[in-house]
């Protein structure tokens, strides 16, 4: 498949998901596009969020790409089907995966590292209520983590309280709702000390992305 995808991220979060990515479907040209001068987007507004997102997908578009991945949890959450109904090309989009965490949930606890602008969105309650049902669903503040990563000072000991806290709840998954923490899904695993299995949504986004380019 010689096609022209873009994928974007606010920062460095969305180039886990490109390697990921290539890896799947090395033929690919991709282009990749983030947003420095704004990033971090989750302790923004939803408007502001669509502003500096809007002219970054027009850009795509004219530069001849077939698909875009949202490989952002808190555009897609906030905004993924505004920008579907203003641009007319298909979207992958990135969101937390709370339907096979609570599935997979023996303790009937999960936990959810997200963005406060991704934990607020209504599509982010949408999938609480349809897929979390009678699940407690933790919501660490990792209102910091995008900072840490892009500035490359990730504090872990911040990061080893709060997984220890939230095991120490009873969450046995881990969702990582954002994806510039699949950059410390390491770091994360290991914190657990096995107690938690920790997700993230890059595998079925790439099955989504070959259903898509299929299609096309
Ligand atoms: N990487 C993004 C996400 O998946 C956004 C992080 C941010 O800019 O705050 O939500």
């Amino acid at each position: 498949m010689q096609f022209k995808i873009g994928v974007f991220d606010s920062g460095v979060g969305g180039l886990s998901v490109v390697q990921a990515i290539q890896k799947a479907l090395p033929e690919l040209e991709i282009i990749y596009k983030d947003d420095a001068e704004h990033v971090p987007y989750g302790i923004r507004s939803i408007e502001e969020i669509h502003s500096f997102v809007k002219p970054i997908f027009r850009d795509f578009i004219d530069e001849g790409c077939k698909v875009i991945v949202i490989a952002c949890n808190t555009v897609t959450t906030n905004l993924a089907d505004k920008l579907r109904a203003e641009f007319h090309v298909p979207m992958v989009g990135m969101e937390p995966a709370i339907q096979p965490a609570a599935a997979a949930s023996k303790t009937g606890v999960i936990a959810v590292c997200a963005t406060p602008r991704t934990l607020s969105s209504k599509r982010y309650k949408w999938l609480k209520e349809q897929f979390a049902k009678g699940v407690k669903v933790l919501e660490p503040d990792c209102s910091d983590w995008t900072q840490m990563i892009e500035n490359n000072r990730v504090d872990r000991e911040k990061i080893a309280k709060i997984v220890d806290d939230i095991c120490e709840a009873g969450a046995d998954q881990i969702v990582l709702g954002c994806t510039h923490y699949h950059w410390i899904e390491q770091q994360i695993k290991d914190l657990t000390k096995g107690r938690a299995k920790v997700i993230q949504p890059e595998a079925p986004v790439i099955a989504q992305l070959k259903r898509v380019l299929k299609e096309l």
